[in-house]
Order: C-alpha cells, then sequence, then structure tokens
C-alpha cells in the first residue's frame, strides 16, 4: 500500500520532534504512515495548508506560531478545540472540509494520570501561565474534576480572562485567578505554562506553593532538568517531570484522531529520551 502523507507545520521546525515520534508510531502500528516537516513563511500559513491538501496530504500537526492561524481557518472544530483557540491538529473530514482538534491538553492529561499516576481528581492544581498553552489545556485539566484550579500569571488580567472563559467548565471545582506571589498555600499539582524557560528565567512564584507531596510538572522539555524544575527541586519538590511525555502523548492522540489507531506511547518516549 502506497504510504499516506502527514506534516508538521511551523516556523522554525528544524528542531522538531515530530517526524521521529510518527515513524516510530509507524513502524510500531504498520499503519502506511510518512511524516516529514514543513516550514510555512510567516505570512503563508493558509497557502500552506491549502496547497498540502490539495496535492494529497491527510493530517497536519501545527506548531508555533500558527496554532491560532489553524483554528481561525478551520471549517470544523473538535469540541475539545474549540475554547482552545487553537489547534494542533488539521484534516479533512468526508466532505472535504477542513477540521480543527486540539490534542495539547489530553496529552499533559494522560502524561499526568496514566504515565505519572497523578491523581488529578479532587486535586489543589496550580496553572502558571495565561498564554495560548495554558488556554489550550484548562479544558481536559477541568474535565478531570479537581477540588481547585488556580491560574497565576505576570499579567493578572489575563488569568482572569481565561476564568471567565472557563468558569462554565468547571464544574464543582473552584476556578481562580492571580499574580505570582498572591498563591501563599502549597498545592498537590503545579504545571509550569509560561514560556520564562525559553529565556532561562523562572515564573517568580515562591517556593511555599510547593510542600510535602507536590508533584511539579513543566511543559517544556529539555535535555537537562528545566529551569523550572531545577527551581521546584531545590525548594523540596519530590516529583518532577518535563514535557517530553505530553509531546509524545499529544502525537499519539493525533495519529489515533488520523488512523483509529492509538499507539503504545511509553517505548517511543524512552527512544526519544536515548536520543
Ligand atoms: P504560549 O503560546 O507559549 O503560551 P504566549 O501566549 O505568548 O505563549 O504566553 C506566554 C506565557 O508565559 C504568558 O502567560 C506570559 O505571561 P504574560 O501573560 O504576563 O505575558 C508568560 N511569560 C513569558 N515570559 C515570562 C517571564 N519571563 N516571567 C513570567 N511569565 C512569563
Amino acid at each position: 500500500m502506497n504510504n499516506e502523507l502527514y506534516a508538521v507545520v511551523g516556523h522554525p521546525i528544524c528542531h522538531s520532534k515530530s517526524p521521529r515520534i510518527h515513524s516510530l508510531f509507524a513502524e510500531q502500528t504498520g499503519e502506511p504512515v510518512e511524516y516529514t516537516a514543513v516550514q510555512a513563511p510567516l505570512d503563508g500559513f493558509a497557502a500552506t495548508v491549502h496547497q498540502f491538501f490539495e496535492n494529497g496530504g491527510k493530517g497536519l500537526n501545527v506548531t508555533v506560531p500558527f496554532k491560532e492561524q489553524a483554528w481561525a481557518l478551520a471549517e470544523c472544530r473538535a469540541a475539545r478545540a474549540e475554547k482552545a483557540g487553537a489547534a494542533n491538529t488539521l484534516y479533512q473530514n468526508n466532505e472535504g472540509q477542513l477540521v480543527a482538534d486540539n490534542t495539547d491538553g489530553h496529552g499533559l492529561v494522560r502524561d499526568l494520570v496514566a504515565n505519572h499516576s497523578i491523581q488529578l481528581k479532587g486535586a489543589r492544581v496550580l496553572v502558571l501561565g495565561a498564554g495560548g498553552a495554558v488556554r489550550g489545556v484548562l479544558g481536559p485539566l477541568l474535565e478531570q474534576q479537581p477540588a481547585s484550579l488556580t491560574i497565576a500569571n505576570r499579567t493578572v488580567a489575563k488569568a482572569d480572562a481565561l476564568v471567565a472563559l472557563f468558569a462554565d467548565e468547571a464544574g464543582a471545582a473552584t476556578l481562580s485567578a492571580c499574580g505570582f506571589e498572591e498563591p501563599g498555600q502549597p498545592f498537590d499539582v503545579i504545571v509550569n505554562g509560561t514560556s520564562a524557560s525559553l529565556q532561562g528565567d523562572l515564573p517568580p512564584v515562591r517556593a511555599n506553593v510547593i510542600g510535602v507531596g507536590t508533584v511539579v510538572y513543566d511543559m517544556m522539555y529539555s535535555l537537562q532538568t528545566t529551569t523550572f524544575n531545577q527551581w521546584a527541586l531545590d525548594n523540596g519538590a519530590v516529583r518532577v517531570f518535563d514535557g517530553l511525555g505530553m509531546l509524545v502523548e499529544q502525537a499519539a492522540e493525533s495519529f489515533r484522531v488520523w488512523r483509529g489507531v492509538r499507539p503504545e506511547t511509553a517505548p517511543v518516549i524512552d527512544a526519544l529520551r536515548d536520543d
């Protein structure tokens, strides 16, 4: 059978791990998937997407800085992508319409719950940041029914806006917003969704958010311990995780959406750690 074509689109794209991840999925499942990386011009995302599908492409992942554009370009959106305001997965439905999905939040929750056995139901969760990355994961986090979800951000107004946007998905969870210096008590789970570590910075949150048993998750990943996780370890956190598992899990969910087959993620996470 001829391979069917998939790709990740971004700018820049040369460091993307998605081609490696999806090649491992294809090998493991025997699905006829060929997956490449495409750099779209900064002013040419829509044209790149249209050309890809016109040429017979089956599905795209979308990364920085195009996730919001992908969401806007789509003619239909999966429910979980709607409020995320951003899409990382595109494909065409049977009517030829462009469909947007967002598997990032699913990837985060699955890495926390399934891979690391972290209980989110009933947990006090602190999310740092209120940008696009955080907006993409709030819905799936709230679905887990935490006792509370606190969004702390440098610009508090942006955290307030996310609380207003997701208020109707909070269920019994207490959903609130604050500045970094405010949450003065320990949390069960802390998720760093700021882009501060890209500049080697730390969100200036106080160390007393870490208590006995606090689990810390940095949505960033790097070969070395991330700046945020190192700060957490230095301040008493015992369990810290980076976002490599989330990256592989969001990819597996995209693969499932496209192919109807869910790959095993553990061997792929191990392979990437060894790269
Ligand atoms: P992304 O798509 O990665 O979420 P974004 O939408 O630009 O990117 O959001 C970046 C997030 O990281 C924001 O929450 C931002 O805080 P502001 O809303 O106050 O701008 C946060 N951030 C970026 N650099 C930071 C820094 N040096 N310290 C603390 N927070 C930072």
